[in-house]
């Protein structure tokens, strides 16, 4: 599947977002290696903290599923440049991502920027770091 494919699956996912407070639609798709692909939007809450992000929608949906391995994930707004995730769905992204896992940021005017997690996050907390690798 190209970035362009799984950025269209995003897109898609978008117009699900459910977002009365801040009306901005992100969607998401991610990709695993048996190329099945999950899709989010953000969710948002009246509470404002229960709020869930596209990215993790996703990622989430995912790992509930019990896929594990991924390749890359798409992630796109009606923003003027491409939108770009934020901190809490990057530690998600190392959690789970491996750090060449690849990131498409998109917007709706077809803009598409190709980078990696660890491009994104550089030196994230992880397992390693509590010495936890391999113990879940
Ligand atoms: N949001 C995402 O879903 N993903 C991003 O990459 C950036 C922000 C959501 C959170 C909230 O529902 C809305 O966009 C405004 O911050």
């Amino acid at each position: 599947m190209t970035g362009k494919e799984l950025m269209d699956a995003a897109v898609k996912a978008r117009e699900r977002a459910y977002v009365p407070y801040s009306k901005f639609k992100v969607g998401a798709a991610l990709l695993d290696r048996q190329g099945r692909v999950f899709s989010g939007c953000n969710i948002e809450n009246a509470a404002y903290s229960p709020s869930n992000c596209a990215e993790r929608t996703a990622i989430f949906k995912a790992i509930s599923e019990g896929s594990t391995k991924f390749s890359a994930i798409a992630v796109v707004a009606d923003s003027p440049d491409v939108v770009t995730p934020c901190g809490v769905c990057r530690q998600v992204m190392a959690e789970f991502f491996d750090p060449d896992t690849v990131v498409y940021l998109g917007n709706l005017a077809g803009k598409i920027v190709e980078t990696t997690l660890e491009k994104l996050l550089p030196d994230a907390f992880s397992a390693k770091d509590m010495r936890m690798e391999g113990r879940h």
